[in-house]
């Protein structure tokens, strides 16, 4: 780590300064100053092209962004991830997420050991199940193929499997049915298993852990509706397979280790949709596909190693993040996918970018005096034009916002993809030059409408785009912003790899759900507020 605390650092002093002459810039006056700028500022990368001409930024800007980079050491930080350094310092592990797509004849020995031997090893076992399943060779109990999966996992365990699975939808089996349980709230089981016959129904539970609670709970449910249909807990080695970890927590819960499928402690739960937690993703769209979308994710983490920093994707993203984060003042990132299969896009985002780097304390544990991890949300468009833009464009927050974009839509209909695309490149336009008061008086606008026509512009925003939404694309989309969020973590000091913030409510909810479960009315020694809600929901739940 520096040992110059960040606010100390000669970039960051250069960047205040340069922020206190620019800030007030406009993006109408920077591309007329320089008309080739719309070409000049962009990078391009594993079929991903990114136009970050749009942002509140000169060359200077970048210049000295890039310093930033390197004096905040990005790139030796970089190589000790993709050597397997123990990198997640607060939890003293390896970071090898990028282990997890490396080509077959690779290898990377940690401790010894060929980390991505073990995981061609995994890959391959995944593969002969999916193509079971997928051939209708694997099984159920009464002798039935399988027809429905449910994938049962919270967390990095659910958002990049259902993320994946709508991304890839176009390349699935439209024969097999998938389910994604995660909540606790047996709504969820309830709703994903009612249209389904336990004979033909596989439930995949992915939990690195196994040990959470959400997870289990949906586990024990889904045993019990197999065995109370299928009469016998002889049934489970046929409907159940497990990915984890931790054999230990799998075989006590009555899985059969044979059918389950490992990792390592070197794979965050978040960075896990590529491990065998894809076990889904790979039934749906075939290895095949799979191993594509792996190569695309391994493309950026080669363009990301490599690449010079001025032309690194990952970097430049993450760069302006922190600067729209730390001198912007910027509380939000909004992400816009403008292809309908990349629904869950923005909630996977959600659990990699805040879990990652909502932090308030640097890696030695020192408090941060800068603002860490923003707030990343999206919808897709152009749905979301109509319904929260108007606050992006007119509001009073400044809320850079990245828009991704295809050359090709996988479901052309009349002229549907021009009109979606139409209006990418038009929101980019109008939230960068807005609508001055001249032109709206211009075109006649009565005086006292006129300020509420005024559109300020000059707020920021990235394009991307890529030809058409492949596994391979995918791949190097979450790729992207993995390492957006690894120069971002990079630069603010934290580590983006532990999540110690959720356990305090985990512990919590385990000492309350005893007192709601009682009979006896519990001794209740909580805040005087915690105690009267559990006192009213036990007196709504007994009416
Ligand atoms: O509570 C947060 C978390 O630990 C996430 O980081 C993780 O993805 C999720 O819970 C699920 O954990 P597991 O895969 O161990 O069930």
């Amino acid at each position: 780590m520096p040992t110059i605390p960040l606010r100390d650092r000669a970039s960051w002093k250069a960047l205040e300064r340069h922020h206190a002459e620019i800030r007030d810039r406009h993006l109408r006056e920077l591309f007329a100053e320089d008309p080739g700028r719309g070409e000049r500022m962009t990078a391009e990368a594993s079929g991903l092209y990114l136009d970050y001409s749009k942002n509140r930024v000169t060359g200077e800007t970048m210049r000295l962004l890039t310093e930033l980079a390197r004096e905040s050491e990005v790139e030796q930080r970089r190589d000790l991830m993709f050597r397997g350094e123990p990198i997640n310092t607060s939890e003293h592990r390896a970071v090898l997420h990028v282990a997890l797509r490396m080509p077959k004849d690779a290898s990377l020995v940690v401790d010894g050991t060929d980390v991505v031997a073990e995981v061609h090893g995994v890959l391959d076992r995944m593969t002969d199940f999916a193509r079971r399943v997928r051939s209708g060779q694997w099984k159920g109990h009464t002798g039935k193929p399988i027809k429905n999966i449910v994938n049962i996992g919270i967390g990095g365990s659910d958002l990049g499997p259902v993320m994946a699975y709508e991304a890839l939808r176009h390349y699935g089996r439209h024969d097999l049915t998938f389910r994604f349980v995660s909540n606790v709230d047996s709504t969820d089981f309830v709703e994903a298993t009612r249209d389904l016959f336990a004979d033909e129904t596989l439930f995949i539970v992915c939990s690195k852990t196994f040990g959470t609670l959400e997870t289990l709970t949906n586990a024990r449910s889904a045993r019990d509706w197999v065995i109370g249909q299928l009469g016998t807990d002889e049934a489970i080695a046929r409907h159940f397979v497990a990915v984890s970890t931790n054999a230990e927590r799998v075989a006590e819960f009555g899985i059969d280790t044979a059918n389950m499928f490992g990792f390592w402690d070197w794979v965050g739960g978040r960075y896990s949709m590529d491990s065998a937690i894809g076990l889904s993703t790979m039934v749906a769209i075939g290895p095949e596909h799979f191993h594509e979308m792996l190569a695309g994710f391994h493309e950026m983490d080669e363009h990301f190693r490599t690449a010079p920093l001025a032309e690194n994707l990952p970097v430049l993203m993450g760069l302006l993040t922190v600067w729209y984060t730390d001198f912007f003042g910027a509380q939000t990132v909004g992400v816009m996918p403008y292809e309908q299969y990349l629904k869950r896009f923005p909630a996977y985002l959600q659990q990699l970018t805040m879990e990652s780097n909502g932090k308030h304390v640097t890696r030695d544990g020192d408090p941060v005096d800068y603002d860490t991890g923003p707030v990343y949300w999206g919808e897709p468009g152009t749905n979301g034009q109509h319904s929260f833009y108007q606050l992006i464009h007119q509001g009073t927050r400044l809320i850079p916002v990245d828009l991704i974009g295809f050359g090709a839509s996988l479901n052309p209909l009349r002229d549907h993809h021009d009109l979606l695309m139409a209006n990418v490149f038009a929101q980019a336009q109008a939230l960068a030059f807005g609508k001055t008061r001249q032109e709206v008086e211009d075109e006649g606008t009565p005086a006292d409408v006129v300020p509420h026509r005024v559109m300020e512009g000059n707020r920021p925003t990235n394009v991307l785009l890529a030809e058409r939404l492949t596994p391979h694309v995918l791949g190097a989309l979450v790729a992207l912003y993995e390492h957006s969020v690894f120069t971002q973590g990079t630069i603010w000091g934290v580590d983006s790899f532990d999540q110690w913030g959720v356990e305090l409510g985990k512990v919590l909810a385990g000492r309350i759900a005893p007192e709601l479960e009682s009979d006896a009315e519990p001794e209740l020694d909580h805040d005087s507020s915690t105690n009267a809600l559990i006192r009213r929901y036990r007196g709504m739940k007994n009416r």
